[in-house]
């Protein structure tokens, strides 16, 4: 019977992936199911490239479990996705309260997404060089970037990053941009202003993070609206969550909905592939953010396939 990766590369997609955390390999049915060779062509590492993880002080970085997932990747044969430069988020103080004037904080982007891009240089094939910058509403994220830099450590980080290594792909990857909205006219707005300046821009990562039977309607809208700006797509953290437990109508239309993001990114031939946000639910990050949800993969937290599973077949 078909397999993710195997059906996506049959569809003309370069990849189907799943995030990986460092701690979760050390489970051996973990591991045998991440490299069985035919359902995932690509790794993303859920924490370990994270700014918190690579530069927890600044000027001094670690690689150590970054290479992990760089080297299971490499041995497993899949592509890997880098994730991520910069990002609000699990972000050492030293940075989100560091107090740095304008031109410091541009030197300290520049050094941080450098090394690390740099580090993995001909290894990755995309990089989320800037993860998460707008509001729901499409204003910007009024981070620590924002506030000292406004817009232009996007331009920073993305000059950095191509200096680089100037052949991984140079991605912008938010959330709730599958919807035709403010959200995701920002994001257009931002990149075809980056693309008139002539700074590197390859892709626009969406990162797929929903709630069954909420899937958008609008997403191949959405894809077709980038992809004409020049840019390929990706979706790069898909779950689909719900109230747990799930019952067996939930489990349907979650199959149903993951058919319908793939189908999505199958119809746009500049969609270039789908990573999960991990596999199994057992290790899935929804139950520790969203209280009360989970049974967002498509294998359960016994490694048992869900329908979810023959729903991205199906998809594709
Ligand atoms: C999540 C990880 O999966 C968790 O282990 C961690 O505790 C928090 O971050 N959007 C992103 C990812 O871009 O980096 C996040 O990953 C999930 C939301």
């Amino acid at each position: 019977s078909a397999q993710l990766n195997t059906a996506a590369k049959a569809a003309g997609k370069l990849y189907f992936g799943t995030a990986v955390d460092n701690g979760d390999l050390s489970d051996s049915t973990y591991k045998s199911i991440l490299g069985n060779g035919v359902d995932f062509g690509q790794v993303t590492a859920a924490n370990s490239m994270k700014w918190d993880a690579t530069e927890p002080s600044r000027g001094s970085f670690t690689f150590t479990n970054g290479d992990v997932i760089a080297n299971l990747a490499k041995s497993n044969g899949q592509l890997l996705r880098g994730h991520n430069c910069v990002w609000y988020n699990q972000l050492p103080s030293w940075v989100s309260s560091g107090g740095f004037s304008a031109s410091t904080l541009q030197s300290v982007i520049t050094t941080h997404c450098s090394t690390v891009v740099g580090h993995y240089k001909g290894q990755v094939y995309s990089w989320d060089v800037v993860n998460e910058p707008f509001n729901d509403d499409g204003t910007w994220r009024t981070d620590v970037f924002y506030n000292t830099l406004n817009t232009s450590y996007v331009a920073t980080a993305l000059n950095a990053a191509k200096s680089a290594d100037s052949s991984t792909k140079l991605y912008i990857n938010d959330y709730n941009l599958e919807y035709t909205g403010s959200k995701a006219t920002a994001m257009e707005s931002l990149v075809s202003s980056l693309k008139s300046a002539g700074t590197p821009i390859d892709g626009i990562g969406l990162q797929g993070h929903f709630i069954v039977g909420q899937v958008s309607t609008s997403l191949q809208s959405v894809l077709n609206t980038f992809v004409g700006l020049g840019v390929e797509v990706a979706i790069t953290e898909l779950d689909i969550r719900t109230t747990v437990p799930a019952s067996t109508a939930t489990l349907a239309q979650q199959s149903t909905d993951y058919q319908n993001v793939i189908a999505a990114c199958k119809a746009v031939s500049k969609c270039v592939g789908v990573t999960v946000w991990d596999f199994t639910d057992k290790y899935s990050w929804v139950p520790n953010t969203f209280s009360g949800q989970g049974a967002a993969c498509p294998w359960d937290a016994s490694y048992n396939k869900k329908p979810a599973y023959q729903g991205i077949l199906n998809g594709f």
